[in-house]
This record gives structure tokens, C-alpha cells and sequence, in this order.
């Protein structure tokens, strides 16, 4: 076994926390920790029921998204195909794998972004970073597929199969879902197709933690992408930015939770909202979340599209690279930037 791998693997929350304090250096300074308060929970955010999407009711589905994105930046979405089976298959395999003994999860403790599949601590940049949050995380490249998932685990038996069927059904929920976008944003047929996708399953990991009003198992963010579908299981945690205040989305059973990034609003001129969120921790239970992240390579650069400028309504923003969001979410990430779209940087 590599040093490094070892190195990493003792800094995984989930191989050194349990029965421990809260360390220091997890302790998220005054402001951006979250404290005791109680924060309302999201009977405000949309349930959008897609299993009418084929018929006429299609228009009205559009519009809810449009309205979600708009307001919140998030919404949730209940009979959309993904079979339950799968589900429950994809919670169960993952949640078996960060059961795995060490040994067997040390081989892939990795910070090499190149590499197919990986398992690391924090926000990766653990030895840079102002604060260490509180979780682990895999991440799984799926393209090609078939060519990813031989370098994904072995072990819980089934998981390259799970996780593959998993990425192909959300590969289609994706579709689907950015469909309905096209349509509400009035952009020509197949625009998101054109734009070559190359989606991302990161997997995270929220140990059960000693003291869940010092830290926080992601800091408050927005994702880079175009949009990100978040598998959760049944503790909550996730928390949406709203009007000043947080929004606990709690987990409905058999839902997804889609949420809009800097990519799409970008892309919509600022029509929809990437709006910040953060995941506090659970003193009692461990919580796992799959978030596939539906964005383009890194070389591809983002900018409103040509259907929703007009002189009314004149492009907010110039193009940017799309490594350079990326890199902004790194940053704030880590504590050295703030996650709010730079106006200097791309606002015309
Ligand atoms: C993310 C994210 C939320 C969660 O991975 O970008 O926001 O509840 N995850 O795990
Ligand atoms: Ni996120």
C-alpha cells in the first residue's frame, strides 16, 4: 500500500471520529457556523410530480420548474421512473461501502482528480483549507461508463452494477429534466445535448458527529454545473439559502432533489437561480447522499445563451470558462471565497 493513501485514509471523519470531541480544527468560525437555531423545514419548495410529464400536463410541469428554479433554485421531483429498487439498491451499497474495513477502503484513497474513482476527506484540498468539514466522499467518473466502472469497487459485492444502472437511469432522469428547462427557457430543441455533458457522481459521507452546531459537513456553496440531482437517504441535513434565512429540505422517500448551478444561470441570463445550500450534521446517525452532477468539461465555456438575450433583455453576464467556476466553488470551499457569482468576474 502507498504511503499516501494511508496518510489520507487516517484523515477520513469515518476512520478516527467515533467516541471522539470535536476537533479545533472542524470548528467553523462564529459566523458561518450553525449553531442551535431550529431552521423551518421546506414545505415551501416544489414536489413536482413528473409522472404526468407525457400528457398535457407537461406545459404545467415546465412552468413549476421554471417557478422552483426562479425562486429557490431547487426543487424536488417524486415519480420520475427511477425504479425504487434501484434506490434502495444504490443507498445500500454505497452506505455497505464506507462500512468496508480500512485496508479495503485505503486503496482508493486518493486526492488525484485524473483518476476514475476516488475516496478523500473534506473539500479534498484538506491541507490547504481554513477549515476541515465533516465528511468523506467518493467520486465516480462515468464517462464512458463502461470504461469508468472498472476502476470502481469490487466490493459490496453488486456495487460496479448498482452504481452503474444508477448513473444510466440518472443519465435519463438528467435528459428529461433539462428537457423541460429547454422548453421553459424557450431555447431551440436538443440545446443541452449540443452542450456534451459529462456528469459526475460524488458520493458523501456524514459521519455521525459530536457536536453538529460547531461544523458543517459542506460549507455553504452553489454547485458549478448545469443542474445536480441529489439522492438522499432518510436523515436530514441539506439547507437552502433563502430570503436571508435557511430551509431544511427534508427527505421524502422516492424523491430526488434538483438544483440549479452557476452554469444554468448563466446560461438562462440569470433566470434561474444557483442558489447556496449547506449540509449540517446529525449527532445520532450517519447520513449518505449521491449527487450526480450533470455539467460539461472542463474546457467548455459557459455564457448566456442566444435565445433568451434580446435588447429588452441584454446578456448579464460575459462568457466564462467553465474550470474557472469550478474553481470558484473550490475556493469557497476552502474557506477563501465567498460563493456568490463575482460580478467583476463575469458581469458585462
Ligand atoms: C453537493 C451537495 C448536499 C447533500 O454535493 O454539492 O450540496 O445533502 N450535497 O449531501
Ligand atoms: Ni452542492
Amino acid at each position: 500500500m502507498y504511503m499516501q493513501n494511508k496518510q489520507i485514509m487516517k484523515k477520513l471523519v469515518s476512520t478516527w471520529a467515533d467516541g471522539k470531541t470535536l476537533p479545533d480544527n472542524y470548528v467553523f468560525p462564529p459566523g458561518k457556523r450553525p449553531g442551535d437555531h431550529v431552521v423551518p423545514t421546506s414545505q415551501s419548495i416544489p414536489v413536482i410530480d413528473f409522472s404526468k410529464s407525457k400528457h398535457q400536463d407537461r406545459n404545467y410541469i415546465v412552468q413549476q420548474i421554471v417557478q422552483a428554479s426562479q425562486h429557490f433554485g431547487f426543487f424536488q421531483v417524486i415519480n420520475h421512473g427511477v425504479p425504487r429498487k434501484l434506490m434502495e439498491e444504490t443507498r445500500r451499497v454505497l452506505k455497505e461501502f464506507f462500512e468496508l474495513p480500512g485496508e479495503e477502503k485505503a486503496k482508493f484513497c486518493s486526492v488525484d482528480l485524473r483518476k476514475k474513482f476516488i475516496l478523500f476527506t473534506s473539500s479534498i484540498d484538506y491541507d490547504t483549507e481554513a477549515v476541515h468539514h465533516w465528511r468523506d466522499a467518493l467520486r465516480h467518473s462515468c464517462t464512458p461508463i463502461e470504461e469508468c466502472k472498472k476502476d470502481w469497487p469490487l466490493t459490496p459485492l453488486n456495487y460496479r452494477k448498482v452504481v452503474g444502472d444508477y448513473v444510466v437511469n440518472l443519465t435519463e432522469l438528467g435528459s428529461r429534466i433539462l428537457e423541460l428547462i429547454c422548453e421553459g427557457l424557450g431555447l431551440e430543441r436538443g440545446y443541452f445535448e449540443e452542450l456534451s455533458q459529462v456528469p459526475l457522481l460524488t458520493v458523501n459521507h456524514y459521519p455521525a458527529c459530536p457536536d453538529p452546531s460547531l461544523t458543517l459537513g459542506a460549507g455553504k456553496h452553489c454547485d458549478p454545473n448545469l443542474i445536480t440531482i441529489l439522492l438522499q437517504d432518510d436523515v436530514s441535513g441539506l439547507q437552502v439559502y433563502n430570503n436571508g434565512g435557511w430551509i431544511g429540505i427534508e427527505p421524502i422517500p422516492d424523491a430526488f432533489v434538483v438544483n440549479i448551478g452557476y452554469q444554468l444561470q448563466i446560461i438562462s441570463n440569470g433566470k434561474l437561480r444557483s442558489v447556496e445550500h449547506r449540509v449540517v450534521t446529525n449527532a445520532e446517525e450517519a447520513r449518505t447522499t449521491a449527487a450526480f452532477f450533470i455539467g460539461p468539461r472542463n474546457d467548455c465555456r459557459v455564457e448566456p445563451a442566444k435565445a433568451v438575450i434580446s435588447p429588452e433583455n441584454p446578456a448579464i453576464y460575459k462568457g466564462i470558462q467553465y474550470a474557472d467556476l469550478v474553481k470558484t466553488v473550490r475556493a469557497a470551499f476552502t474557506g477563501q471565497m465567498d460563493c456568490a457569482l463575482k460580478p467583476h468576474m463575469i458581469e458585462t
